[in-house]
């Protein structure tokens, strides 16, 4: 069967960066805290004009300028989020229209941290028929932040990552083979309860802005993601009988640093193949891998012939693994992206 593979890829972080010591300004936090619990030195957050939409339209755009492709060529808009421009309709829309891609399909698909990888995984199932698919996974979780609540709100930042999938040239990041997974059962761990049919929104909470905020058990979050990040990892290296000395490369969701050291420790392999920049943008949601990936190719850290393992974990919980061969580097802009 045809492969498919991404051809182009467009990031985008705001502006504005939220360091360490202007969080412990705000809450009682300080910055020799977060960085050794977390690796994270300070977040990109956005203006007050900026929205998800709008994000995911500059990352968008930019792969499209990198394929020199029209928005026209585009099938499908899938884009990934878990804050998204508003409850209806999809902010896939918003991109559509402002991208003017007549002839997309555009929808929404919430999958959290891991959501780019399922996302992808669809993605593939349609370019293997033919179909131009632009992937975006974008995330503006500042304004899900209790910002008093130093738990949680020092792990986030925001950002839009895009990517095109195609039927394979023989060109691009060829998506060899892929597994990810859901369990239901542990939704609420780590959830946006308030706002949906089941949690009617008190008043109390609405005069509080509660209704928008993010509740999470981050221990338990740490400890299931390595293992399943990890495990994940094994079953995809199983499926294509890859051994882990065979990958160059480990593309992860950037949640935590210690998270990233401990699964490169399940894979038995060292932490210099665990790609991390996690301590410039954060934990940046559906947006986070495919912001590493634009950077790895800017660093000049990837090049044709390589393996690479991509893992993620979120909200759901959902998690997944993908392996993916580099046949040749594609195209890739970063905006706002720190040197
Ligand atoms: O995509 C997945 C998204 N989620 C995640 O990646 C989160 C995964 N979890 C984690 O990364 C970690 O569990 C955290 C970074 C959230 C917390 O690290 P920890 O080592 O598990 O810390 P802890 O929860 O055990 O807290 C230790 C102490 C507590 O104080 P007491 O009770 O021992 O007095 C916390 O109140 O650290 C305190 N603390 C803080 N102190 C300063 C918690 N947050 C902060 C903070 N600044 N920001």
């Amino acid at each position: 069967m045809a492969k498919s593979a991404i051809i182009s890829i467009g990031a985008y972080v705001p502006s504005k960066i939220l360091s360490n010591d202007d969080l412990s300004r705000m809450m009682d936090t300080n910055d020799e805290w977060i960085r050794t619990r977390t690796g994270i030195q300070q977040r990109h957050i956005a203006l007050p004009e900026e929205t998800t939409a709008s994000m995911s339209f500059e990352a968008a755009d930019a792969a499209l300028r990198g394929a020199h492709m029209s928005a026209e060529d585009l099938d499908w808009i899938l884009l990934c989020t878990d804050t998204p421009e508003m409850w209806t309709p999809a902010t896939a829309c918003f991109v559509q229209e402002c991208l003017k891609a007549t002839h997309a399909s555009a929808i929404d698909l919430t999958g959290g941290c891991a959501g780019f990888l399922q996302t992808l995984e669809l993605a593939d199932a349609l370019a293997r028929q033919q179909k131009t698919v632009m992937v975006i996974g974008t995330e503006l979780l500042s304004r899900s932040m209790d910002w008093s609540d130093r738990n949680t709100a020092v792990l986030f930042g925001d950002g839009a990552g895009a990517v095109i999938v195609s039927p394979s040239r023989d060109a691009g990041i060829q998506l060899t083979h892929s597994r990810t997974f859901s369990d239901g059962s542990q939704a609420d761990i780590l959830q946006k309860p308030y706002g949906g049919t089941r949690n009617p929104i008190p008043p109390e909470i609405v005069a509080s802005g509660g209704h928008h905020r993010i509740h999470m058990e981050g221990k338990k979050v740490f400890r299931q993601a390595v293992y399943r990040m990890a495990n994940a990892a094994h079953q995809v290296l199983q499926d294509t009988n890859t051994s882990p000395e065979d990958i160059d490369w480990v593309v992860p969701h950037q949640a935590n640093q210690r998270i990233l050291d401990a699964v490169a420790g399940e894979l038995h392999l060292p932490t210099s193949k665990v790609f991390s920049h996690v301590r410039h943008y954060a934990n940046t949601g559906s947006a986070s891998v495919i912001l590493a990936l634009a950077d790895m190719i800017l660093k000049g850290l990837l090049e044709p012939n390589q393996r690479l393992v991509s893992v993620a974990f979120g909200d759901g919980f959902s998690w997944g693994s993908a392996l993916w061969d580099v046949t040749s580097l594609p195209p890739a802009e970063f905006l706002g992206r720190d040197m």
